[in-house]
C-alpha cells in the first residue's frame, strides 16, 4: 500500500450479517485500493460474540494485530478509532450515529440511515455542528457500475430521453418462520419491506430519472401503497410521477424473488436492462438501441461483495477534510427519506418513534 494512501482506522459497531459482510470486504488485498482500512475495535453488546466475530471474519484475514473486543461506548470513546462503522438493526442508528459523533468520531451508518427524516436531520445537526465527517452506507451508489449507468443515460443519453423506469427487489425473507424479536419482524426495530429493500429500488429509480441529487434534484410526486400483515409492510409499490410526465414504478417484496433482470429504463431511443442477483448488488447492464439490438452489454468485476468502494469513497473524503459526499450527500439521504415517509404515510406502515 503507498504511503500517499489515506488510512482509517474503524471501530464496528453490531456483529450481525451486514458487519461480517464488510469487515471481509475491508480485510481483502486489492491491486487498485484506493485507501487503507484497519478493522481497530469491535463493539458489541456481548464479549463472547465479539471475540467469535472476530475470530471468523478478521483474525486470519487482517495482515495486522487482530481488533480487540469492547462494548459500543468503549468503542467511540477509543482513541485509536477514526471511524466508527454502525451495523446495527435501522431503530439503533440514530442513537449510534449521536453516541458516535459525541466523541469526536467520524461514522459510516447502514442503509437506511435512519427510521424516518426528522431522526436523520437531528444527526445531521450533531455532526454540522461536532464537523465530522458522516454517510449513509448505501454501497450500491458507489459501485463503478452504477457511476457507469448514470453516465451513460445522462451524459451519454444512450437511451435518448428516459421515459419510464421500473425497478424491483424483491426477496422471500421467510417471515412466518421468523421470531417476532427479529429485526424483519418487529416494528420496533424498523421492520418491513420498505426500509430493508424497498430503499434499493428507490435508489436505481431516482438516478435514472434524474442526473441531479438532494436539494438540486427534481421533485416528483409520489402515489403508493403497502401491504401490511401484523402492521409491517412486507410488500410496498411506489410511482414517482415527474413534472414533464416521466414515471418511476419502484417495488419491493418480501415473498417472492426478483428475476435476475430487476431493472429497466426505457427511453426515446432505446432501453437499458440491469442485472445481478439483486439489486444490491449489480453484476452488469445492457443497452439495447436500434444500433444494437442484440444488447451492448457492459459487465463489471467485483471481488467480494463490493463494500469497499464506500469505504475508500469515505476514506478520500475525509483526507481531504470533508463532512459529507458528494456521491451521497445528507441532503440525499434527506430526500430519500422524505419520499419513504410519504410511502409509508399512505401506505399505512408505522414505527413507534414515528
Ligand atoms: N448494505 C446492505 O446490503 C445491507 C444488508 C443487510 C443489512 N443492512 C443493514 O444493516 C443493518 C443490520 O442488518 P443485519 O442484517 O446485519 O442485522 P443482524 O444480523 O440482526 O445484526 C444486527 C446486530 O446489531 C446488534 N444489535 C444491537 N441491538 C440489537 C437488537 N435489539 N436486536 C438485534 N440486534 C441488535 C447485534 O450485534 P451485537 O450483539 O454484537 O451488539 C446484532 O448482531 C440494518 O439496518 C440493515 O438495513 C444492510
Amino acid at each position: 500500500m503507498s504511503a500517499s494512501k489515506p488510512t482509517l482506522r474503524w471501530g464496528i459497531i453490531g456483529t450481525g450479517l451486514i458487519s461480517s459482510w464488510f469487515v471481509q470486504d475491508l480485510c481483502l488485498e486489492r491491486e487498485n485500493a484506493q485507501a487503507s482500512h484497519i478493522i481497530q475495535v469491535v463493539g458489541s453488546s456481548s464479549v463472547e460474540k465479539g471475540n467469535r466475530f472476530i475470530d471468523a471474519h478478521v483474525q486470519q484475514r487482517q495482515s495486522r494485530p487482530p481488533p480487540l473486543c469492547a462494548t459500543y461506548e468503549q468503542t467511540y470513546r477509543d482513541p485509536d478509532v477514526d471511524i466508527v462503522y454502525i451495523g446495527t438493526p435501522h431503530a439503533f442508528h440514530k442513537q449510534n450515529c449521536l453516541d458516535a459523533i459525541a466523541q469526536g468520531k467520524h461514522v459510516l451508518c447502514e442503509k437506511p440511515f435512519a427510521l424516518n427524516a426528522k431522526e436523520a436531520r437531528e444527526v445531521f445537526k450533531a455532526a454540522g455542528e461536532k464537523g465530522v465527517f458522516v454517510m449513509e452506507a448505501l454501497w450500491t451508489r458507489f459501485f463503478p457500475l452504477f457511476e457507469a449507468f448514470q453516465r451513460v443515460l445522462h451524459r451519454d443519453e444512450a437511451v435518448g430521453d428516459v421515459v419510464r423506469v421500473f425497478c424491483d427487489f424483491a426477496m422471500n425473507q421467510s417471515l412466518s418462520s421468523l421470531d417476532a424479536s427479529s429485526r424483519l419482524k418487529n416494528p420496533a426495530l424498523g421492520a418491513g419491506s420498505l426500509l430493508d429493500i424497498g430503499i434499493y429500488s428507490l435508489t436505481w429509480g431516482l438516478a435514472a430519472l434524474d442526473s441531479q441529487m438532494g436539494g438540486k434534484a427534481q421533485q416528483p410526486k409520489i402515489v403508493a401503497a403497502q401491504t401490511l400483515v401484523d402492521s409491517i409492510d412486507v410488500a410496498s409499490a411506489m410511482i414517482l410521477l415527474y413534472p414533464d410526465g416521466k414515471q418511476g414504478i419502484l417495488t419491493c417484496n418480501t415473498s417472492t424473488k426478483t428475476p435476475p433482470v430487476f431493472c429497466r429504463v426505457e427511453g426515446t431511443k432505446g432501453h437499458i436492462l440491469v442485472e445481478g442477483v439483486a439489486s444490491s448488488a449489480p453484476r452488469s447492464f445492457t443497452i439495447y438501441t436500434p444500433q444494437t439490438p442484440e444488447g451492448q452489454k457492459y459487465e463489471f468485476e467485483r471481488p467480494g461483495k463490493g463494500f469497499y468502494w464506500e469505504a475508500d469513497s469515505v476514506a478520500l473524503d475525509i483526507a481531504a477534510g470533508k463532512t459529507e459526499s458528494v456521491q451521497l450527500p445528507w441532503a440525499e439521504t434527506l430526500r430519500v427519506l422524505d419520499m419513504l415517509d410519504e410511502v409509508r404515510r399512505q401506505g399505512g406502515a408505522k414505527f413507534p418513534q414515528d
